[in-house]
């Protein structure tokens, strides 16, 4: 095959800086999101500035999420900057998705949070013509999914499953008798088929099986639909986690997602894919460079890691506000309560590197580890054996949920999934990884 390298970076949610960033509505709205805003801009120039210096990997791949929520001016504002990238010489593909053209383009005025004008998914489609769509072998106009031959004999299927607000995350049968045509057309031309999507393809972590929103609509079907097509590859991004899964089809054919953080949060890095010649697949994850700001001592990484924790507690108090005597006391309670304390009550002894911490900041810190993936809570670490501990004293409930939230045919292991989520135990890494590829011409 042709051999290809390319960037891939995702979930940029590029936000106009001159549409307002700043006042008492946009501090307000940042106490509950986990991603930059006011900064992203930056971000998303520091990245391309260091994709532009490597003057040996020809393209960029964005999967969606491109603009902060659709407005405008972002969107008019990142165009620029692809446009860059191609000046530069870079060949850059992307897709949108939910954030790109959704109803809620507000902007920050003053101290107000106001409306400020968005697109439509239409207008998608002209905006971003030339990444993309203008040397596509065959567009699906409703959902703007897209095939290019982007190297010789390499096509890339580029699947939208985020083209409508009643149906996130889906491919349904229309789109996959689409992409039927498509794969076909390709294999008859003898072409290496990668794909991306916007939603990760398969859950990234496995407890996110039971979130609907964390994956594609019947992600079995899908994957198996891919594997047993040849596709063996697709890069997806939407959950801002780092991961890395395969997932074999009934008929034994393997698929493989990698799942990337978004651009300006938490755990803020992108990919460099490197595939041979014979096939082999080298994936490297790199952190968001220095983007000029002061973060007051503290690093990108850590910056957003800390926006990622803050962002997430302040979620769960805000669940909590109101005037029943209930939500106070357990805000009062989750917010002040040690992991002694809690071991206490459920007669487990945690170790001594984790029981002076508060509950709330521990929580948030394992959070944030799984969305960095290559999870460190194997077995035999301190936060292993006290969420092992918990989930014995719970088991009689588990026991009783696990029927419930089973979906495919096989039996569901809720104490399995919930540790794995903590430990990779996958035997790959989710962040730097090379993996041999079989569906090669
Ligand atoms: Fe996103
Ligand atoms: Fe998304």
């Amino acid at each position: 095959m042709t051999p290809i390298k390319f960037y891939l970076v995702t979930d940029t949610h590029y936000y106009e800086p001159s549409l307002g960033a700043s006042g008492k509505a946009y501090e307000e709205y940042m106490k509950t999101e986990q991603i930059l805003l006011a900064e992203s801009s930056d971000m998303v120039k520091a990245v391309f500035a260091q994709i532009m210096a490597d003057k040996e990997t020809e393209y960029v791949i964005l999967p969606g999420d491109l603009s902060k929520n659709g407005e405008k001016e972002s969107h008019n504002s990142f165009i620029k900057e692809l446009y860059k990238l191609k000046k530069a010489g870079k060949k850059v593909y992307v897709i949108t998705a939910g954030h790109d053209y959704n109803e809620w383009s507000r902007s920050f005025v003053n101290d107000e949070c106001v409306p400020t004008p968005g697109v439509s998914l239409e207008e998608l489609y002209d905006l971003y013509y030339d990444f993309g769509y203008s040397e596509a072998l065959a567009v699906d106009k409703q959902t703007l999914s897209y095939v290019a031959e982007i190297a010789p004999k390499v096509r890339l299927l580029a699947v939208n499953c985020d083209s409508s607000d009643d149906a996130k995350g889906v491919i349904d049968d229309r789109l996959l008798d689409w992409l039927q045509v498509q794969i076909d057309d390709a294999k008859k031309n003898d072409c290496f088929v990668f794909a991306i999507n916007h939603y990760p393809i398969i859950p990234s972590v496995p407890v996110f099986d039971l979130v609907g929103d964390a994956h594609v609509k019947d992600w079995r079907k899908i994957a198996s639909f891919f594997a047993d097509n040849g596709v063996e590859l697709a890069f997806t991004g939407h959950m801002h986690i780092q991961s890395i899964n395969e997932f074999y089809s009934k008929s034994g054919n393997r698929f493989v997602d990698i799942c990337t953080s978004a651009t300006v949060g938490s755990p803020v890095q992108y990919r460099k894919i490197d595939i041979t010649a014979d096939a082999v697949m080298t994936v490297e994850t790199l952190d968001v460079p220095d983007f000029g700001w002061d973060l007051g001592g503290l690093s990108v990484r850590e910056f957003c890691d800390r926006q990622f924790v803050v962002s997430n507690i302040n979620k769960i108090n805000r669940a909590l506000d109101g005037d029943e005597k209930y939500k106070k006391l357990l805000k009062k309670f989750l917010n002040s309560v040690k992991i002694s304390t809690l071991g206490k009550l459920l007669f487990i002894k945690p170790d001594k590197s984790i029981k002076d911490k508060k509950f709330m900041d521990f929580a948030g810190e394992v959070g944030c580890k799984i969305f960095a993936g290559d999870q460190p809570y194997v077995e035999g670490t301190a936060v292993h054996s006290a969420v092992s501990g918990v989930l014995k004293r719970f088991n009689f409930i588990i026991k009783k949920v696990e029927p419930k939230l089973q979906k495919g045919d096989e039996p569901l292991n809720l104490t399995e999934m919930l540790l794995n989520t903590i430990a990779n135990n996958k035997g790959f890494s989710d962040n730097n990884a090379v993996i041999k590829l079989k569906n090669t011409k």
